[in-house]
């Protein structure tokens, strides 16, 4: 069958990978079919290593499965701010700067573990593993697929959040949603559109993190 290109969203990709940032509020407003199926189609694009394709997408929309997925994911989620959570430290660090940044990053993100439900779609994106132990190289053949379903998804002006706080759970997920074993949960991906505004995604500098040929050596 002829591989052909969908009609153009009306976003420049550069504008739409720079502005793909967490979207945590989010409208109940549903996702039309057809584009909940568009997005998808950009998502499998991705690559995969030798091409194995051996990821699967649900779209969890049906409204008790989405609290299902929220009875899992809140209190994992919660726990990351609590004591002994690795954010723990910084929420509550002197430097006042680094203090405010986290305590900013909880609020949304403990907002979205309370609305997880409302957003209109649910994405679970799974690798198969064949049983297999996983490593980075599982992820490496499922995140690509993601990461172009979230910039898809920005394209249509639908929000998201990459999540895997939930990973710590996954039997439930998979229980819930009748994943079988032999398949990893790599993220919960609320969408839904964005009640706030679409902006450039902060970053480190790239003069920080990125080198000319040697490790330290500057950018040319
Ligand atoms: C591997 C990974 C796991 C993440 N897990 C969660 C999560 O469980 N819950 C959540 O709210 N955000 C999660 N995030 C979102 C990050 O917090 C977010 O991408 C980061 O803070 C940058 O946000 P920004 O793109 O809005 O600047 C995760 C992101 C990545 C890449």
């Amino acid at each position: 069958m002829a591989e052909t290109l969908p009609p153009p969203a009306g976003i420049d990709v550069l504008e739409a990978m720079y502005t793909t940032r967490a979207m945590r509020r989010l409208k109940p407003d549903p996702i039309p079919a057809g584009t909940l199926r568009a997005i998808l189609d950009a998502a499998i694009r991705g690559p995969s290593g030798g091409n194995s394709q051996g990821w699967a997408f649900l779209a969890v929309q049906d409204a008790e499965l989405k609290q299902g997925l929220e009875r899992i994911y809140q209190p994992l989620l919660e726990a990351l701010f609590h004591e002994g959570g690795p954010y723990y430290k910084p929420l509550h660090s002197d430097d006042a700067e680094l203090a405010a940044r986290t305590k900013k990053m909880a609020d949304s993100a403990s907002h979205l573990a309370h609305h997880m439900h409302e957003a209109p779609v649910i994405i679970v994106p799974c690798v198969r593993t064949g049983g297999r132990p996983t490593d980075i190289s599982t992820g490496s053949s499922i995140y690509p697929a993601v990461q172009n379903l979230m910039i898809a998804a920005r394209a249509y002006g639908i929000g998201s959040t990459l999540t895997t706080v939930h990973r710590l759970r996954q039997d439930e997920v998979r229980t819930l949603l009748g994943i079988p074993s032999d398949w990893e949960t790599a993220a919960l991906i609320p969408l839904g559109y964005p009640k706030g505004r679409w902006g450039v995604a902060a970053r480190r500098p790239v003069e920080e993190v990125a080198f000319g040929d040697r490790w330290g050596s500057p950018l040319p």
